[in-house]
């Protein structure tokens, strides 16, 4: 048996008569690191948002560590370890890197923000933030005003303050989007490195990321479970390759070999 870390049974969302997420049955391993992939409006999106509960689901359940969290509020689910990382970059422009994870750091600590504000234990936060840094390749950038980063680089960021929080299950909404060809490298170097010890589960578009670190890919279409498996698997099967015709299935071939 297959040691889960997060599964969704049913998982159901409708937007008035529209069914985005219809009966999604997913299934994410301990340890791995997870594409969620599909056409433009399969559903991927307001996946992450029913699992991070931004969205209330109209049906189905959701298990975390075997435990179900349909009911669980978007601040519990974080301190259960359960970290988005955004589509968007929610990182605050006119502060420095460091300060960025520092205030992750602290955000991870919630209530107990008042232990910080003694000199020791700011000087440990900036330890951790500076480890953290170092572990996604910004060690040289601390003092840097997060606007000034390259785009890639602020991406790197990004990763930097949701290691902050510690997470157990990461989910990366279409991590390498916008980036060129080596930040596109860089980043996805970069989820590799992040993801031991943890687990990852990812949107992502391009295939070459998918084909190239993911352990296992679910494949929406319609908002529906339409295949389950290895890149090798489910990039031959012939509706995945129906669901992605045009220049898509070019892109599904291409990162094959
Ligand atoms: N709040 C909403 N109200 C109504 N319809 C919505 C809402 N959010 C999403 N949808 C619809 O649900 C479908 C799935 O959208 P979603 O954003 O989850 O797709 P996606 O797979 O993330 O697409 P993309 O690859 O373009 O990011 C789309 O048809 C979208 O228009
Ligand atoms: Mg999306």
């Amino acid at each position: 048996m297959a040691d889960l870390i997060l599964e969704t049974r049913n998982l159901t969302k409708e937007f008035k008569g529209f069914t985005a997420v219809n009966n999604v049955n997913l299934k994410v391993e301990r340890g791995h690191i997870h594409a969620l992939i599909g056409p433009n409006g399969a559903g991927k999106t307001t996946c992450f948002n029913l699992l991070t509960k931004f969205l209330t689901p109209t049906s189905g359940q959701i298990f975390f560590n075997g435990k179900d969290i349909t009911g669980a509020r978007p601040a519990q689910i974080a301190r259960m370890g359960v970290i988005r990382s955004f589509q968007i970059s929610a990182v605050f422009p006119h502060m420095s890197v460091l300060e960025n994870v520092r205030i992750g750091l602290q955000r991870q600590l919630g209530t107990s923000f008042h232990f910080w504000q003694s000199s020791a234990s700011l000087e440990r936060l900036d330890e951790r933030a500076l480890q953290l840094l170092a572990e996604v390749g910004l060690e040289g950038f601390a003092t840097t005003m997060t606007a000034d980063l390259p785009y890639g680089r602020k991406r790197a960021l990004e990763i930097a303050t949701t290691l902050a929080m510690e997470p157990e299950l990461m989910l990366l909404d279409e991590p390498t989007q916008g980036m060129g060809h080596e930040d596109v490298h860089r980043v996805t170097e970069l989820i590799k490195k992040v993801s031991a010890g943890r687990t990852i589960l990812m949107v992502e578009h391009n295939m070459n990321v998918v084909s190239g670190i993911c352990d296992r890919i679910s494949v929406l279409q319609r908002g529906a479970l339409l295949a389950e498996g290895s890149y090798a698997e489910v990039s031959r099967n012939p509706q995945v390759m129906e669901a992605y015709m045009g220049t898509s299935a070019t892109e599904l071939q291409g990162a094959q070999g």
